[in-house]
């Protein structure tokens, strides 16, 4: 879908003056405001009713706008050279002078920063031609939007426009990594497979010092409604079923699959909105819950089970 230049200036003259606007992205749809505004920030949080201690990732044109917000070092202008356009954020320290509103990066003294590769939030930074804040683009604990339509059931009226831009290629966030000088942390598995990451940067990436998704809430990012059981071959009569590959679940009462050749690149990107239809069909058919095959751990593999096993946390009424 090429970019309409009406819609395009409309969203921008919408976001320079402070609002909101959901734009598809590669990953999924983001929930974009001014970055450098600190009250237009405030709505995002607002809008999602997302806790304000949860920094969120400033997108940007380029690396050269990314330069002006962060000191990047030589490792991250390798990666940003090449995955970027893409889903790869980078987690760098704040320059003093950004202009970044300190809400986006909850007082933090680094900013996590990506440049999108989707045509509509392409030609929407260049438009505005400044930084922009976007979490997903649905309610806090909610599963992501990777359509137009799933933000319209999300948040509706609490945005003051929707870019529809399609399904989204990816369909799962951006990989996040911190790079402190040459040392890289793996923050969230994503849409940059590790191993493709590990090949530039020659060594295995390290794990976060400090698990900050205790349990509890944060656990819940990704929930579906109905219950979620996972690793499961064989369902039971009274669930949906999300299979993978040869694994489909014949015993289900409603079917969905990931990817029917077995293919993980494909799986990310129907992973959300298979939850959605699953979750869907447990409420109007009068379910038990949605059962989940088993799902290799290589490549985007690494992500769709995170996702997966945040989707599955008990839920906690927080
Ligand atoms: O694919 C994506 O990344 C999507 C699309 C819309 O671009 N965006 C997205 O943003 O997932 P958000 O705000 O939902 O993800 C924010 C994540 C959080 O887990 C947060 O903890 C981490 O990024 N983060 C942001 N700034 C950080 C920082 N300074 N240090 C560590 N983690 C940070
Ligand atoms: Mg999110």
């Amino acid at each position: 879908m090429a970019p309409d230049p009406t819609e395009i200036e409309k969203a921008a003259a919408i976001l320079r003056a402070g609002g909101l606007v959901a734009m598809p992205t590669e990953t999924v749809y983001g929930l974009a405001a001014d970055a450098t505004n600190d009250r237009a920030v405030a709505r995002i949080y607002e809008a999602k009713g997302r806790p304000s201690f949860n920094p969120l990732i400033v997108h940007v044109a380029d690396l050269e706008m990314a330069r002006r917000i962060a000191d990047v070092p030589p490792l991250g202008e390798r990666l940003a050279g090449l995955f970027w356009p893409g889903p790869l954020t980078l987690v760098l320290p704040r320059r003093a002078d950004c202009g970044i509103s300190h809400l986006v990066t909850a007082g933090l003294d680094t900013v996590a920063l990506r440049s999108p590769a989707h045509p509509m939030a392409r030609a929407l930074l260049l438009a505005t031609g400044r930084p922009l804040a976007a979490p997903s683009a649905n309610p806090s604990g909610t599963i992501s939007p990777t359509t137009a339509e799933h933000v319209r059931e999300g948040l509706g009226a609490k945005v003051d426009c929707i870019l529809d831009g399609g399904r989204c290629d990816v369909g799962i966030e951006s990989t996040i990594l911190k790079i402190d000088g040459d040392r890289v942390t793996l923050l969230r598995p994503g849409g940059v497979a590790r191993e493709a990451i590990e090949r530039v940067a020659g060594a295995p990436l390290l794990a976060p010092a400090v698990r900050i998704e205790a349990p509890g809430m944060l656990e819940t990012h990704y929930a579906p409604r109905a219950r979620l059981r996972l690793n499961v071959e064989t369902p039971r009569a009274d669930e949906a079923f999300i299979g993978f590959g040869a694994i489909d679940g014949d015993s289900a009462a409603e079917r969905f699959n990931l990817s029917a050749r077995g293919d993980l690149v494909e799986a990310a990107a129907n992973l959300f909105a298979r939850l959605h239809s699953a979750d869907r069909a447990v409420s109007s058919l009068g379910l038990s819950g949605v059962a989940v095959a088993p799902i290799p751990r290589e490549g985007l593999g690494e992500a769709i089970n995170d996702r997966l096993r945040r989707a599955a946390a008990p839920k906690f009424d927080a």
